[in-house]
């Protein structure tokens, strides 16, 4: 029988303390974060991050897009243990709702089209498929 165990979780914007950890966790696992998290476009004020206790259990971010109006979402992420407990539907949910707040019309998102946990996510946020680019490569003879 499966037991489930009830955790205090809390969905909370990223603070500046909240930095070293967060790089020397993304480190570990995502080589060349902090170059990522030091572009101009990254919205610190939309960075989330779920924490139980003081653990961090998932990230998800919001970016600035060149796209008047919209704000883009970065890497939603959860650690595997804490998986499959609505951690990052909440985590979405939570920039959605700041996204809203500060007056954005729009959110993208992109995922792989095989990462089917992500599409069952954002098809239950709403979120609406655009039609897709197909990449193509033609190789010159030398
Ligand atoms: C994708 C990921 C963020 C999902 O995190 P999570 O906290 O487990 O997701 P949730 O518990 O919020 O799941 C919400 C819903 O998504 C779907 N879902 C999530 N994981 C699933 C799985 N393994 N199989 C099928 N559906 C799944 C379900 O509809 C689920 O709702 P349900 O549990 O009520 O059925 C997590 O698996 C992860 O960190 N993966 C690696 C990083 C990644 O791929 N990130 C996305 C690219 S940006």
């Amino acid at each position: 029988m499966q037991t489930q165990t009830r955790v205090k979780l809390k969905v909370r914007p990223f603070t500046a303390d909240d930095y070293a950890d967060i790089t020397r966790l993304h480190n570990a696992n995502f080589p060349g974060f902090r170059t990522r998290t030091s572009r101009p476009n990254l919205l610190p004020t939309g960075y989330f991050v779920a924490v139980a206790g003081d653990e961090y259990v998932g990230v998800s971010n919001l970016w600035l897009s060149p796209v008047a109006g919209e704000l883009r979402t970065g890497t939603t992420g959860v650690q595997r243990e804490w998986r499959r407990r609505g951690i990052a539907l909440a985590l979405k949910v939570r920039s959605l709702e700041f996204a809203n707040m500060q007056a954005y019309l729009r959110a993208a998102t992109a995922h792989k089209t095989n990462n089917h946990r992500m599409i069952a996510i954002n098809d239950r946020l709403g979120f609406s498929k655009q039609p897709a680019y197909v990449h193509y490569l033609k190789t010159f003879e030398t």
